[in-house]
């Protein structure tokens, strides 16, 4: 294991990510966490991330300098090169001109961490501090023009520090960085993977439930399905699973979901149709915001009744994913957050918590997924949000409507997925606005529906592009759905970013 110290910087999830990358287990966990825990991790080496923080500020955060006396090698990036010096005797000023963006590093030595790299290669700056006095013992090992002190080290004591991210793709040569710190300096053997970590899950969700019982809210995403595969491998018959289905769902996908789960795994699912009771619920109901309300309100209604018939339930699954976990960078707040996830359920229904995937990045549990026997269509699944298609159909849901955009999103996913454009787009799906429009089919007028095609293009959903589909995409889709789709004359796309659009038109 390969300990990050988060500092609050923005790259952070980058590292350990990497580290992972390279076949080396590694862990977030915050900077205040005391030495006595970090011990009993053991790690092979520590990673200091860089934060936003300067080392003159009050309260700046720090690590105990007790960390140093370990004799566990350790790499301080950015803010944590910074710290490491000041901590250890060195000086730390404010720059005069803040660096920001690429650099070319000079080597001025031979040193470990840039074994067999070139002398001068592109690496990413971002800081406002510098280290202008190396503490005793240390060496300059690069420098930059802005930069006298780009990177240091103290090889006796196995301490390095880098001004610069070698974690961001900007700094082409980072990975090499990184490999040298881990195999070179801290000796990792880069055996860990994804296989070993599943049995490994497995295990100790088998030892933690024994025979008690547990219950999984599945929603037929990747998180919640692959977390509940992997939960069924420990606990089988003990574990139970209930799939709310609101009626809002996609075409086919209530029927993949029991199909996958009841009848080809084998899983206790219980499948509750409550369309009706939702599409009641939201009868009259226009406003967006109170749409979600509704839905999500009805929603831990029906899963607490659900979960009541069941009696004592010991334990309850969660997908959360790391970016979840660490979001908040304090492993106090990510419990308190986890909870809230829960989504309200009633006080007095007490249970402990399983997230066996809260260590792991949404790609890596793709990959278990795929492992675990998946179909692909649950594996690759486009994020779908929680009220479904309600926040698709514009204004009042009625169940025509809700008809209408099932059949034309039904014909967008599979004319993406036949151009194999599925796995490059974000997300790609039918919006249904609460107009008509005049057009003629045959010898006849038509007064109908159109249909809005949205594809976008996205890292993480915070920023989005319209998707450049190619023409023909496009055309066969208009086509099918006026040809296919009653009620429907008129098909328009979407090309709007986020900003100032948002992904979704509610
Ligand atoms: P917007 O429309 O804000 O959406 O650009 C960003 C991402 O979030 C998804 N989304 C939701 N997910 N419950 C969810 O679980 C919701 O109420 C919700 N609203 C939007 C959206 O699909 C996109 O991926």
């Amino acid at each position: 294991t390969v300990l990050v110290l988060d500092f609050g910087g923005q790259y952070n999830q980058l590292i350990a990510r990497r580290v992972r990358d390279l076949s080396v287990y590694s862990e977030m966990i915050p900077y205040y966490t005391p030495l006595a825990e970090i011990k009993v991790k053991n790690p092979r080496g520590i990673i200091f991330s860089g934060g936003p923080a300067s080392v003159h500020v009050p309260g700046a955060p720090v690590c105990d300098p007790g960390i140093y006396e370990l004799g566990i090698p350790i790499l301080g990036i950015c803010y944590g090169m910074q710290l490491m010096a000041s901590q250890l005797g060195g000086e730390v000023r404010a720059a005069a001109v803040r660096e920001y963006g690429k650099s070319f590093l000079e080597k001025c030595r031979e040193d470990a961490l840039f074994f067999g790299l070139p002398t001068q290669m592109q690496v990413w700056m971002s800081h406002g501090d510098l280290v202008v006095n190396i503490p005793e013992g240390f060496q300059v090992t690069a420098r930059t023009g802005d930069c006298p002190v780009a990177a240091m080290s103290d090889p006796e004591r196995k301490l390095y520090g880098v001004q610069f991210h070698p974690e961001v793709r900007h700094t082409p040569l980072g990975d090499e960085i990184l490999k040298n710190f881990l195999f070179r300096i801290c000796g990792c053997s880069g055996s860990w993977n994804l296989q070993d970590f599943v049995q490994e899950t497995v295990e100790e969700v088998k030892r933690r439930v024994g025979q008690k019982k547990v219950l999984c809210a599945l929603s037929g995403g990747v998180d919640s399905s692959v977390a509940a595969a992997l939960v069924d491998l420990a606990v089988g018959k003990n574990l139970t699973c209930v799939f709310v289905d609101h009626g809002l769902l996609r075409k086919g996908e209530a029927e993949q979901v029991v199909r996958t789960f009841r009848e080809e795994r084998g899983m206790n699912l219980i499948y509750v149709d409550a369309a009706q009771r939702f599409l009641d619920k939201l009868q009259g109901v226009a406003d967006p915001e109170l749409k979600r309300k509704i839905i999500g309100h009805e929603f831990i209604r029906v899963f607490e009744e659900e979960a009541r018939k069941l009696g004592q339930i010991d334990f309850l699954v969660q997908g959360t994913l790391y970016p979840d976990v660490i979001e908040s960078g304090t492993a106090t707040a990510a419990t308190i957050k986890t909870h809230h996830n829960v989504g309200g359920l009633p006080e007095d229904m007490q249970f402990e918590l399983i997230e066996p995937l809260r260590l792991l990045f949404k790609d890596e549990v793709r990959r278990i997924g795929e492992q675990l026997g998946l179909p692909p269509e649950i594996v690759w699944r486009q994020p779908f949000p929680g009220p479904g298609l309600a926040v698709r159909v514009l204004e009042e849901v009625t169940p025509e409507k809700v008809a209408i955009l099932r059949e034309a999103d039904a014909i967008v996913t599979e004319e993406i997925r036949k151009a194999g454009l599925d796995r490059e787009l974000w997300q790609y799906f039918a919006v249904l606005p609460p107009v008509r429009s005049v057009g003629v089919m045959g010898d006849e007028r038509t007064y109908a529906y159109p249909i809005v095609v949205r594809a976008v293009v996205s890292e993480d959903a915070m920023t989005a592009d319209w998707a450049r589909l190619p023409y023909e995409v496009l055309d066969v889709i208009a086509r099918r759905i006026v040809n296919e789709v009653k009620h429907v004359n008129r098909v328009v796309y979407d090309i709007t970013s986020k900003p100032p659009g948002t992904i979704e038109w509610e």
